[in-house]
């Protein structure tokens, strides 16, 4: 792919008679585009290596020694090169290319799914010849084949052009779509009794020129020209995603990703990409709900009412209580402007700092602020050292894997991973070394070369991984929780000590909930205000907008479940979250709900945390907003709304803002505009920054400069392992039960279920065979299983999947601990 960050001079040719300046090394069909020329072409792709497949791009050109034709794609631009691309040669070539690719394509395009938007329809009626001289059969094949669950491929329209091939093994890195058979017969196709198990697998239906690859959520919905598209930003996860969202008939069909140079280069992960299928689900909350006063005080009991009385209940709930027997949990899924109102509604008007957007998996806001940032650029920057200490990215955050497996395979960048399971990336790695739980501190000492409690194979290995980050002109830390089993503290710890080793060092945080940076810029953290500012230094800003402020800091997620188990809180607000469901300690969740006087939740479906609520409030998905949405580096990018939302249900910023009237009908903002307007002025973040227009500024988005913070070591003890004990790591999967994957018919198959691995060797000296059922015993609870024996799981260790089918594994976490050590019994 060409170097866009070439610093050297340009070159100049002569496109068509016209003098056009090209980058060094740049290929002859991209700078040709670049300056208004468009030259046809199949294969070519911009983010993939030139394959000079289809012959489509032929052109004339005359590099001194007379004009040839020659396939654009495959030259790069050289000084004084001469291009004729209308000549009588270069048409001619065209014509004779699509007639070639017409001879076995069929003429089916008004039953096929890409007739409307197919290059080779579009190219046909361009260059082509007008008419076919071919009058025998053409080649057929049984259609269309399954290649995975959700990709069909209809094998006699493929015109062989290499994209969905190259994608899989050059991209993804999962080559297992490729071309068999020879000559005429040559078709794409999967191993036999293989799929096309890729998380990334939907790219290819994107990328294809023609309509043998098609997706089972679109096949068939809509044609392409009955479709509206906005452009908008995926709030799945934290890396905020270009996107295009497209409706018919006020109906999301299809998600598509829009190349955006900073982020997503236009891939996306399947999982990404059909998660819209559940925003139509006809199980979406779409009125307001409350409790049946007559069911005799069961729960789960609702009744339909009207927002007025939702609003008015709501707002008795926090005035007959004091506000810090009140919290919020949650807010990731909403828009920076929602969340603002939120943190007004929960620090300005009511005073209380319970406040948490995130549920015990991430980290200290306060460790994140003291973090130099990185951008996904800067990480991945030709070269450079990138430092993994945190979750695996092809399970979490998919197009950030992308973008890391590229800048390792095609940029130079050396990977070390420091993570207590093998990775997605782990064959890539220069060095991938295993850190069991609760030793990440003492990794870090080792890799700055002081002695640490470490095995010696393993400190080995960290040493010689040290010299490497040493001679490096630049290191980005890819830096999160690596087990949900083990307390935060631990990886803060290690943060710290990171920062102290490589002061120069960048940081992308891989906090993954959705919009997590967001909330936490908009103050839905304890002991923060909007703009990151601490509960004193923000009060002069928000002066006259809000009407008071926290006494005193509040409790984080964990703090305040441990609260309402002590009969401390007595109003609760789940702003989209599903702690049953997510926080890491069930049993804590469950203990609490039962003791909270009235819980209240803001959500799109009633997950198994909103049917334990009072009132509950139906919410607007991202596909029916406008707003604004902040990613893990800090870049905002607009949200565009779509279509309408189901019923009654309205948008999260709009119900905060009818709470804070019920609260104070004096009390603005009472528009969105205004809202904006006051975020831009109480947070110095967002300082002069319309939120309306972000697109106009930049079309990247705009990345917030944040000021760093100093954090104090705090230090965790952990306990020593006991023989015989195996520690537990949690991590999650790209596919699990989540609310969102369980409501798409294209996902809700795809979650891997209960996977419990243990060390076949570890196994094997307490006598333990994968036949064996086996109790692990945590310190809270416990379950039985049959353990998966997998060489790759590290030795004293038990690897766990999060939130599958099957045993319920978070029994076995008590949240309090800083690790989580489990005994087996053979039952
Ligand atoms: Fe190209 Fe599509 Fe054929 Fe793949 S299936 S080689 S993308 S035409
Ligand atoms: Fe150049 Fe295919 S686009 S050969």
């Amino acid at each position: 792919m060409t170097d866009v960050r070439s610093t050297e001079t340009a070159v100049s040719i002569t496109v068509d008679g016209k003098q056009v300046m090209a980058k060094p090394g740049e290929l002859l069909i991209d700078a040709c585009e670049r300056s208004g020329t468009y030259i046809p072409r199949f294969c070519h792709h911009p983010r993939m290596k030139p394959v000079g497949m289809c012959r489509m791009c032929l052109v004339e050109i005359d590099t001194g020694r007379g004009p040839a034709l020659q396939p654009s794609c495959m030259i790069e631009c050289t000084n004084e090169m001469v291009v004729d691309t209308q000549s009588e040669k270069t048409q001619k070539a065209q014509e004779g290319v699509l007639e070639f690719l017409l001879v076995n394509h069929p003429l089916d395009c008004p039953i096929c799914d890409k007739g409307g938007e197919c290059p080779l329809q579009d190219q046909t009626m361009a260059f082509g010849a007008g008419e076919s001289r071919f009058i025998e059969d053409k080649r057929t094949y049984r259609k269309p084949i399954p290649v995975n669950e959700n990709v069909f491929l209809d094998r006699e329209r493929c015109v062989l052009c290499d994209r969905c091939t190259r994608f899989a093994d050059q991209v993804a890195g999962d080559a297992l779509i490729h071309f068999i058979d020879r000559g005429n017969k040559t078709q794409v196709n999967t191993y036999p009794d293989q799929p096309f198990s890729s998380y990334f697998s939907g790219n290819t239906v994107q990328i294809c020129p023609v309509g043998a690859l098609t997706a089972a959520p679109f096949r068939f919905k809509a044609r392409p020209w009955d479709l509206t598209e906005v452009e908008s930003t995926s709030t799945f996860d934290s890396l905020g995603n270009r996107i295009s969202v497209q409706e018919s008939r006020d109906k999301v069909l299809r998600f598509t990703g829009v190349d955006s140079d900073s982020v997503n280069w236009g891939w996306l992960t399947d999982k990404e990409r059909f998660i819209f299928e559940s925003y139509s689900s006809d199980k979406r909350l779409s009125e307001p709900l409350v409790i049946d006063e007559s069911a005799s005080g069961k729960k789960n009991q609702f009744v339909v009412t009207s927002w007025d009385e939702a609003y008015e209940k709501c707002v008795t709930a926090f005035q007959v209580t004091t506000p810090e027997r009140i919290a919020v949990i949650g807010g990731s899924r909403l828009t920076n402007e929602a969340q603002y109102v939120w943190s007004k509604i929960a620090k300005g008007i009511i005073g209380t700092d319970n406040v948490d957007a995130q549920l015990d998996d991430g980290f200290s806001p306060e460790v994140l602020l003291s973090l130099n940032p990185s951008t996904i650029d800067e990480t991945c920057k030709p070269g450079g050292v990138i430092l993994l200490l945190g979750a695996d990215p092809k399970e979490e955050l998919g197009s950030l894997y992308l973008r890391v497996r590229h800048a390792v395979v095609n940029d130079h960048c050396k990977l070390i991973e420091l993570t207590p399971t093998k990775t997605g990336l782990s064959k890539l790695a220069t060095y991938s070394v295993r850190i069991p739980p609760g030793k990440t501190f003492e990794a870090v000492k080792g890799l700055s070369g002081k002695s640490c409690e470490l095995d010696e194979e393993t400190l080995k290995a960290i040493k010689d991984a040290g010299k490497i980050i040493n001679n490096s002109k630049s290191v980005s830390v890819l830096l999160g929780r690596t087990s949900l089993a083990e307390s935060s503290s631990i990886l803060e710890d290690g943060a710290i000590a990171l920062q102290e080793y490589l002061p120069e060092a960048t940081f992308l945080p891989l906090l993954r909930r959705g919009n997590i940076n967001g909330a936490i810029d908009m103050g839905l953290s304890p002991g923060l205000l909007p703009g990151r500012c601490g509960l004193e230094e923000g009060s002069e800003l928000l002066q006259g907008r809000w009407p008071t402020l926290p006494s005193r800091r509040g409790f984080h997620t964990r703090e305040i479940l441990e609260s309402a188990i002590n009969g401390q809180i007595d109003v609760l607000v789940i702003l989209g979250a599903d702690p049953l469901m997510d926080f890491p300690d069930c049993q804590l969740v469950q203990e609490a709900f039962e003791r909270i006087g009235t819980v209240i939740a803001v959500d799109i479906f009633a997950t198994d945390s909103v049917r334990q609520a009072d009132i509950i409030l139906p919410a607007a998905t991202t596909t029916e907003i406008d707003g604004t949405f902040t990613n893990l580096e800090g870049r905002i990018s607009p949200i565009r709304r779509s279509v309408t939302p189901p019923g009654t249900a309205r948008p999260d910023w709009m119900i905060a803002l009818d709470l804070v009237q019920y609260f104070d009908p004096e009390l603005g903002p009472f528009t969105f505009k205004e809202l904006c307007e006051e975020i831009s002025l109480v947070s110095g973040l967002h300082k002069d920054l319309d939120l309306t227009k972000v697109e106009q500024i930049d079309k990247e988005g705009v990345v917030l400069n944040r000021d760093l913070r100093k954090v104090e070591v705090t230090s965790v003890k952990i306990p020593k392992q006991k023989t015989n004990s195996f520690r537990l790591i949690a991590t999650r999967s790209m596919y699990d039960k989540g609310v969102l994957a369980s409501h798409s018919s294209a996902l809700k198959e795809l979650a891997p279920g209960s996977q419990i691995k243990a060390n076949p060797e570890d196994m094997q000296k307490i006598g333990v065979s994968s036949e064996s059922l086996v109790r692990l015993i945590g310190s809270k609870g416990e379950i039985k299983t049959r353990l998966i024996l997998d060489p790759d799981t590290t030795s004293g260790t038990i690897h766990v999947l999060w939130n599958q089918e099957g045993p319920e594994i978070r029994k076995l976490i008590d949240s309090s601990l800083p690790v989580n050590d489990l005994k087996i019994e053979k039952t």
